[in-house]
């Protein structure tokens, strides 16, 4: 059983496609396990998009993150990092196939929507960098 995180960006929260995107991965029976509507501060983008820092696209990449809230989330299930990753669809939206959340919904790379972790290393460090133990909240489907 894996966990992943994953985020709808400020695009996504502010074109109203939290609910979509939510819908999507529950209909596909990945079971949601913690969330939270925040603002990132600075501090959190550079520890999130550490592995970007003094690439090109890093400073507008954290001026975005940071220009308004995002819906942060843990989500689990077998094989969860791969199954949201396809279902996301390739970081540049013109390369992210038919049917995924970026060809749908996305235009360009700057404004893709939602983060998704890409390894198990990546899913514990962000879910770390985001979430305190007590806030991931593991249960039993009863219905
Ligand atoms: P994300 O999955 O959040 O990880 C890094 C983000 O940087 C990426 O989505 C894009 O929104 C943004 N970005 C902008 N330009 C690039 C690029 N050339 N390569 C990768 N990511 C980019």
């Amino acid at each position: 059983m894996e966990r992943t995180f994953l985020m709808v960006k400020p695009d996504g929260v502010q074109r109203g496609l939290i609910g979509e995107i939510v819908s999507r991965f529950e209909r596909k029976g990945l079971k949601l396990v913690g969330a939270k509507f925040m603002m990132i501060t600075p501090e959190l983008a550079e520890r999130h998009y550490a592995e970007h820092i003094g690439k090109p696209f890093y400073p507008p990449l954290v001026a975005f993150v940071t220009s308004g809230p995002v819906f942060a989330m843990v989500w689990q299930g077998d094989n969860v990092i791969g199954l949201t990753r396809a279902m996301i669809g390739k970081t540049n939206a013109l390369e992210a196939a038919p049917g995924t959340i970026r060809s749908d919904y996305a235009v360009h790379t700057n404004f893709n929507l939602i983060h998704g972790s890409d390894s198990p290393e990546s899913a514990a460090r962000e879910i770390g960098i985001f979430f305190a133990p007590h806030e991931v909240v593991d249960y039993n489907q009863t219905i």
